[in-house]
């Protein structure tokens, strides 16, 4: 048993206590009584926020940077290249064991739900089988959910659909898609079809990289929102990137929300490495790439954050800290008002557990005991500060603790030590 005191909630709301009770939260409020037997923390009016959740990742190629070589252009085709020379001297141990080590860091960081895709155009389905036993190893700390994604596109490439099929009988969860790298529009919309029909017939969810491109016209999402309702997928299915939608033309943009609403199409951009990898063919003014996360937010539409991703061929950054990635998604969609930025918080958090389909997730009476004690007051705080993660708990147990921030200043006539929050 484990009672958390004088904690301050993500809605604002202070002074709670939260007891927990055989992995559940069975009590909310001011002053709660609790068995002597209970330990007690302390939050000394700190936030306590559910879990962070990832809704978009790549735990296949994550760690993996400078293998065979490192990427030393930083560009997306110079990665594509380097995970293709990587990719035969993959082998399941060496899978696995980034894996979990990257399954370390995020529990450190309070990250305790990631979505992962999983590339299946290899026909050894070797990442296939090692991300699954990995989902079983972590699943006692970790709700890791594994996407089937053919990487070299579901009709270009010869074996995907056979391997994504042979991927989700096996007991991957959702299904994924890449239809602009299919190798015509009309090739990419006959992919999402066959996709969505597929997650149909199966019961399962969809999230597909979609319009990963600065091409103003890039319809997918168009197709994906248009399946969606046909096949009466609503709430399951995924766009993910959506980059496109960055350059699109602003009267059609206007006729696509409403669609995407109607259809309850989920969106998830990928801050850092949309920021990053699109773009590269402006010269200047250069495009941001980033989806149209405030609008699609205001057409009620459930936006998340993702990673994408840590230290791989792509991107050679990255701690698993989601609080840097909604730091850096707050800047580059200008989500500065005070509920925009309330709004980048919810998008790492509560959206993404939505998006996933996350049960008993969130801290209300019955939820599971997960939750992260961070060193901040209010979520705009904790992205400001990307804030300790003094506490992290799954199912009523501490499974990792960071000392707080501070720095002993040796200043004259200043204080002895810096405090970074500004109290008012
Ligand atoms: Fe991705």
């Amino acid at each position: 048993m484990l009672i958390v005191r004088n904690a301050t909630f993500p809605d604002g709301r202070t002074g709670q206590d939260v007891l927990t009770e055989a992995g559940r939260i069975t009590a909310i409020g001011p002053n709660l009584t609790a068995p002597a037997a209970c330990e007690a923390v302390d939050a000394q009016g700190q936030l306590l926020s559910p879990p962070f959740v990832d809704a978009h990742f790549h735990m296949d190629a994550t760690l993996s940077v400078g293998l065979p070589r490192m990427n030393e252009s930083g560009t997306l085709l110079e990665g594509i290249a380097v995970w293709g020379e990587l990719k035969p001297q993959l082998t399941q141990d060496a899978l696995i064991e980034r894996a979990l080590q990257y399954c370390d860091w995020a529990v450190a960081k309070g990250l305790l739900g990631i979505r992962s895709h999983v590339d299946v155009c290899d026909d050894r389905l070797l990442a296939v089988d090692a991300l699954l036993h990995v989902k079983q190893r972590v699943a006692p700390y970790l709700d890791l959910q594994l996407v089937a994604f053919p990487q070299d596109g579901l009709l270009r490439s010869p074996s995907a659909l056979a391997n994504l099929k042979r991927a989700l009988d096996r007991g991957v969860d959702a299904i994924g898609g890449i239809p602009h790298f299919e190798r015509t529009m009309a090739e990419g919309a006959e992919s999402v079809r066959i996709l969505c029909e597929l997650a149909a017939e199966r019961g399962l969810r969809v999230d597909m990289h979609c319009d990963e491109s600065d091409d103003p016209l890039s319809r997918h999402i168009e197709t994906l929102a248009f399946h969606t309702q046909r096949l009466g997928l609503h709430g399951r299915v995924t766009g993910s990137h959506l980059t496109s939608m960055h350059s699109m033309d602003n009267y059609y943009v206007s006729k696509l929300l409403p669609l995407m609403r109607e259809a309850q199409v989920h969106a998830i951009a990928n801050p850092l490495i949309n920021i990053t990898l699109q773009g590269r063919h402006d010269t200047y003014p250069k495009r941001r790439g980033m989806t149209r996360v405030p609008e699609l937010m205001a057409a009620g539409i459930t936006v998340a954050f993702g990673h994408d991703c840590v230290m791989d061929p792509w991107y050679s950054l990255g701690s698993a800290d989601m609080l840097e990635v909604a730091q850096m998604g707050l800047h580059v969609a200008q989500m500065t008002s005070q509920v925009q930025m309330r709004a980048c918080f919810d998008a790492v958090t509560v959206n993404a557990a939505r998006i996933l389909g996350l049960q008993g997730y969130g801290i209300e009476v019955g939820a599971h005991a997960d939750f992260v004690l961070l060193q901040a007051r209010d979520p705009v705080e904790a992205i400001r500060l990307r804030a300790a993660r003094l506490m992290v708990v799954r199912r009523g147990k501490v499974v990792a603790r960071t000392p707080a921030a501070t720095a002993a200043l040796s200043l004259p006539g200043r204080p002895a030590s810096v405090d970074w929050a500004l109290r008012r």
